[in-house]
């Protein structure tokens, strides 16, 4: 099958009048999947954006291609998709890419990319969302120790950025009631390329359905901290 018969497809797959729309980043990765999967069994209807790698068609979803490097890259991928996005009344932020780095060798350069791809984004998104679509629910994507007052040694940019989302997550879900926002903070993922010593991990599959329960509940402001087998809302 050639890239346009299945953009012709994916363009086939749309949306049910009486499916509800999410806006899922990160749709290919390996949580992005699980979630996306995990949504099509709460009958909703996916926008799955995806960068490199375009996952098979399926039903009750379409991929929509970003580059959220650089500055215009946002902007861009709003202004490609306005209509689609329009219609969304739920996003999950699950994008939110790590690059470690021994914290004595953190540059400036290092701590601005971070805090795009973790903060600019997700918040650019949300903006957009809240002024464009009937969004009702948000959730964010935290890490295992966001949240606490801990030293970092080779995650520092990804875990200040991360921990700003979260103060975020708070002030919006404060201020902007009643459109409700989360995050839910997960242990290393089963199957993930993160280099770990010890420690627990989770499966991707009970994250999202986690992830999906938040979205769909009714608290707004919360932190779902996932243990790796133990989940603790606070
Ligand atoms: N992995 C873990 O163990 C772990 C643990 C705790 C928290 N988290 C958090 O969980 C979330 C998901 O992590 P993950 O490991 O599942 O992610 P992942 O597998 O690395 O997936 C990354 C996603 O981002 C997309 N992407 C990459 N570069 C991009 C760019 N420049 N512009 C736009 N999209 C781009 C990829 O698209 P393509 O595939 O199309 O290139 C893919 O969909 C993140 O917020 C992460 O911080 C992860």
């Amino acid at each position: 099958m050639t890239v346009r018969d299945t953009a012709d497809r994916d363009r086939r797959a749309s949306p049910p009048t009486d499916f509800a729309r999410v806006l899922i980043t990160g749709a290919s990765g390996l949580l992005g999947k699980a979630l996306v999967r995990a949504a099509r069994t709460h009958n909703l209807f996916v926008y799955g954006q995806i960068h490199r790698r375009r996952p098979p068609a399926r039903e009750h979803t379409e991929w929509l291609g970003a580059e959220f490097d650089g500055a215009t890259g946002v902007a861009r991928f709003l202004s490609d998709h306005a209509a689609r996005l329009a219609s969304c009344r739920y996003l999950i932020n699950c994008y939110g890419p790590l690059t470690q780095r021994d914290t004595r060798a953190v540059t400036p350069d290092d701590l601005v990319r971070e805090f795009h791809h973790n903060v600019v984004v997700p918040v650019s998104l949300t903006r957009f969302l809240l002024r464009n679509a009937p969004l009702v629910s948000v959730v964010f994507i935290g890490f295992e120790t966001v949240g606490e007052d801990k030293g970092y040694h080779e995650v520092l940019p990804y875990a200040v950025a991360k921990n700003a989302l979260l103060t975020i997550t708070r002030s919006f879900a404060a201020d902007l009631a009643p459109v409700r926002f989360n995050m839910v903070s997960p242990v290393t993922l089963e199957g993930a390329d993160v280099p770990r010593r010890g420690g627990r991990r989770v499966p991707p599959e009970r994250v999202a359905e986690t992830v999906l329960t938040v979205l769909l509940g009714k608290e707004s402001g919360t932190h779902h901290r996932m243990a790796g087998g133990i989940e603790d809302g606070s």
